[in-house]
């Protein structure tokens, strides 16, 4: 039997690099600096990997983002043909400010399969982990969502814990969560962590709910694809402009987005490495001979979720790479 290339850890060597690299921006209140470390950082390392991908999920168009833009070309050109998804530091300002949860994150899909919502930046959204597969509507009420979620978790509704992005339009949703008697988690930053935190064995929340990013929506379904959880989503144009901008391209406001419409088939890679200390992944922490780093690597065509643990020597890297990654 051929035991199959998972490209998962070429891609956790690009998560390390970005993770390496950004986290000596923590806390110097930086953002694009941080970005630009992780990005440079990243780039370095997927061109270095056997693969022909494509950018659908990244920094921005070409004008905006030199680099990782929305139809660059990434990899050495060899086989195979992927679409990549990637975020090389998810939560900017969580970084910059030094606070917890940044993570640096990347998924490759069979070339063709990722969507990708053009000029939309934000999704309704609503997940949970396989155990609760099954139990959520996103055009049902917040009540009716967490009760089924407390029915399929056999737990009563008083011990549920909905994660919400802290952000005035999540006002009501928050109410109506206390009004039940559910717990809330609020974050700051980072819904493609949260999204993931259902799906952990030793889940920090139940449900995720409410508006995030766009492109973090289909981040967080190449996650679910692994980990046999479960998002939903819909467009959530801001002004007549962003609703104009989905009518000419085709696209449907009513629709709700399945984890398999905002990826396709099931030969997904997706790993990520924690930049500061969060809820399922360490930070880096530097030493004086080098850094460790905390990873996630998982491949939905065999379920297979890793945490990996690393140590990074600067003298050998130094000798190997041409990424400055030590620059003392
Ligand atoms: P960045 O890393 O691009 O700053 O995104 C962080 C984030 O919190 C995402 O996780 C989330 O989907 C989005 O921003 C929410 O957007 P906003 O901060 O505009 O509400």
């Amino acid at each position: 039997m051929k035991l199959e290339r998972n490209l998962g850890f070429d891609l956790q060597r690009a998560t390390e690099a970005a993770a390496l690299r950004s986290a000596r921006w923590m806390g110097r209140g930086d953002k694009n600096e941080a970005d630009g470390a992780a990005v440079d950082a990243m780039r370095f390392a997927l061109n270095a990997t056997d693969m022909d991908g494509i950018v659908v999920i990244g920094e921005g168009e070409k004008d905006e983002a030199p680099m990782l833009y929305i139809g660059e070309q990434i990899g050495n050109g060899n086989e195979p043909r992927v679409d990549i998804a990637v975020d090389p530091v998810e939560g900017t300002t969580l970084l910059a400010q030094g606070m917890p949860g940044a993570i640096a994150v990347v998924a490759a899909a069979e070339r063709g399969s990722l969507f990708n919502p053009p000029g939309i930046v934000y999704m309704d959204k609503i997940a949970v982990g396989e155990s609760a597969k099954g139990s959520i509507d996103i055009n049902a009420s917040v009540e009716d969502n967490i009760r089924s979620v407390a029915k399929a978790l056999k737990k009563r509704v008083e011990d549920v814990t909905v994660i919400v992005l802290d952000r005035p339009r999540h006002h009501d949703v928050i109410a109506r969560i206390r009004e039940m008697g559910a717990r809330i988690k609020l974050i700051l930053h980072g819904d493609v962590a949260a999204s993931l935190m259902p799906s952990m064995l030793e889940a920090p929340a139940d449900i995720l709910m409410g508006i995030g990013g766009a492109p973090e929506s289909v981040i967080s379904a190449c996650a679910m694809k692994c980990t046999g959880g479960e998002i939903q989503c819909k467009l959530w144009p801001r002004n007549d402009r962003e609703r104009d901008l989905a009518r000419q391209n085709g696209l449907n406001l009513d629709k709700v987005y399945t984890t398999n419409d905002l990826v396709q088939g099931d030969n997904i890679f997706w790993a990520a490495t924690g930049i500061t200390t969060g809820d399922f992944l360490k930070g880096v922490q530097f030493f004086g001979w080098g850094a460790t780093t905390h990873s996630l690597v998982m491949r939905s065509a065999s379920g297979t979720v890793r945490y990996i643990e690393s140590r990074h020597r600067w003298d050998k890297l130094m000798r190997i790479s041409d990424l400055p990654f030590a620059e003392h």
